[in-house]
């Protein structure tokens, strides 16, 4: 078989791995096996084009100890990274390897740029190489800071004037992009090139800078988009079919994703772009009022509760992931269905700090999948469920988003726990959520308080079921 049969084959493995990876990516039981799938597709598609790839007068790839040596520094840094993430922490990793991912795609177009002449060129093929530096570049500063606001280490900026500078600084690239690709003689290569890169780079930062809290998901998501574009010009630009599949299949998920986001919060992504959601920590909205207060239970009675009810729902949130706790939630849970008890966990699709975080948490510690109820199914059954039980989420159950228009969360779909006759909160203080807005649920008169760390506490009621 001739190499360019071999590369063509290698590439077509690579394509429909790719494919049938996102698929398996869309259930639990298969995610895993999707990933590795997909990797190993990559994986065939790289050595097939290390190995077969030609260039036009024939030549094989060269520098291989050092392509060898880059792959190598990338796995074991790669491989550590992954290992070592806390899983409180994976939405942070998420934003630094798709930072890495445009960053690659930039510099793609970077090297194309400067290995060949380009005079000849068509302005289509020229447009193509820089549109993949501009979105490259936007989207690994891009991730850059939202890596940094989902660390704690960045703080948003609200400022209206932000609106405005990041308008201007579009204008100016599509119009240094404009001149670059159709009136080249204008502006040297050089001059084009740095100018895009730093407009592209302080776009891609003040754009993410004013969006925050609930809204940095819809952000990632997009700048994952912004990725898989990149990636896809980068296919077009070396008519490589196996990165054109990937770019796109990245780039159209991304889209989809951010599109159901914005969805299940109730906003537009313009709005989420453009309004700031304010993820400082004041008590905005829904707050206590007046003299309101706060009832506390005990374990014993948390756990009799539980243990004579006959339908219990489990609303886990992001302090379930602080606290590691998805283990000893499953023994409660069990202990319950033991019981007789008709148990379910209540999924909001937010809920938590990436999509699909509270799925994988539980896959995690083994909870069936089936006892999994997305937000719309649950809450029509609430009013005949007895008894709630909130694992660490806080934003996701706030009333505020359906009673109080003022609310920054006013209209985002929440889980509406307080239909259901008794609310057991399990958190560690009154503080907020992730939206930094106070929860009038725990002034609500169906809410009992149960303080402590969630594993911590699990671990009690477990003991106390135990002795029921
Ligand atoms: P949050 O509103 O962030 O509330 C989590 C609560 O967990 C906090 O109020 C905290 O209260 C408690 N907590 C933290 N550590 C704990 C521990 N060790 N033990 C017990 N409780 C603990 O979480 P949520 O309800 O899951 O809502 C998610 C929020 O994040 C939404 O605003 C959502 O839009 C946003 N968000 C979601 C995503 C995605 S895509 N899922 C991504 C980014 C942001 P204490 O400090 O008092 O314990």
């Amino acid at each position: 078989m001739s190499s360019e049969i071999l590369l063509q084959l290698s590439y077509l493995i690579g394509s429909i791995t790719f494919i049938l990876g996102l698929k398996m990516l869309s259930s639990a039981d298969s995610a895993r096996r999707g990933n590795l799938l997909a990797a190993a597709g990559m994986g065939i598609a790289i050595v097939g084009t290390i190995f077969f790839h030609k260039d036009s007068e024939g030549h094989a790839i060269g520098n291989l100890i050092w392509i060898f040596a880059a792959m190598l520094i990338g796995t074991v840094v790669g491989y550590l990274m992954a290992m070592r993430v806390k899983m409180t922490a994976m939405p942070q990793m998420v934003s630094f390897f798709n930072g890495m991912g445009g960053a690659c795609a930039a510099i793609i177009s970077i090297v194309e740029l400067h290995s060949h002449d380009h005079s000849q060129a068509s302005p289509w093929y020229m447009l193509i190489i820089y549109l993949g530096l501009i979105i490259g570049t936007v989207s690994f500063s891009g991730s850059v800071i939202a890596y940094g606001k989902l660390d704690e280490k960045i703080k948003d900026i609200n400022s209206k004037a932000l609106t405005y500078i990041n308008l201007l600084l579009l204008a100016l690239v599509f119009g240094v992009l404009g001149v670059t690709v159709f009136s080249p003689a204008t502006i040297s290569a050089d001059m084009a090139l740095w100018l895009l890169l730093g407009l592209s780079t302080l776009y891609g930062v003040l754009f993410v800078m004013p969006i925050g809290g609930a809204d940095m998901p819809v952000v990632i998501s997009l700048l994952n988009s912004f990725t898989g574009m990149a990636a896809a010009f980068g296919g077009f630009m070396y008519n490589n079919p196996v990165m054109l599949t990937g770019g796109i299949l990245v780039g159209s998920a991304g889209t989809i994703l951010t599109v159901l986001m914005c969805t299940a919060m109730n906003r537009s992504l313009l709005n989420v772009i453009i309004g700031s959601f304010g993820g400082g920590g004041s008590a905005a909205g829904g707050g206590a009022k007046g003299d309101q207060t706060v009832r506390e239970i005990t374990l014993t009675d948390t756990a009799i509760l539980c243990a004579y009810a006959s339908k219990v729902s489990i609303v886990p949130g992001y302090g379930l992931a602080v606290a590691q706790a998805q283990h000893i939630c499953h023994e409660f849970e069990k202990n319950l269905v033991e019981r007789g008890v008709e148990v379910n966990y209540a999924i909001h699709p937010v809920a938590g700090r990436m999509p699909g975080h509270m799925n994988v948490l539980l896959a995690e510690a083994d909870v069936p999948y089936p006892m999994l109820v997305e937000m719309e199914d649950v809450n029509p059954n609430l009013p005949n469920t007895d008894v709630v039980i909130i694992v660490g989420a806080n934003d996701v159950v706030n009333p505020a988003a359906e009673n109080d228009p003022s609310s920054p969360i006013y209209g985002m779909p929440v889980i509406k726990v307080w239909e259901a006759k008794t609310v057991i909160v399990l958190k560690r203080s009154m503080r907020a959520g992730y939206a930094g807005i106070e929860n009038e649920l725990f002034f609500h008169p169906k809410t009992k308080m149960l303080f402590g760390d969630a594993k911590d506490t699990l671990t009690k009621l477990v003991g106390e079921l135990k002795g029921i």
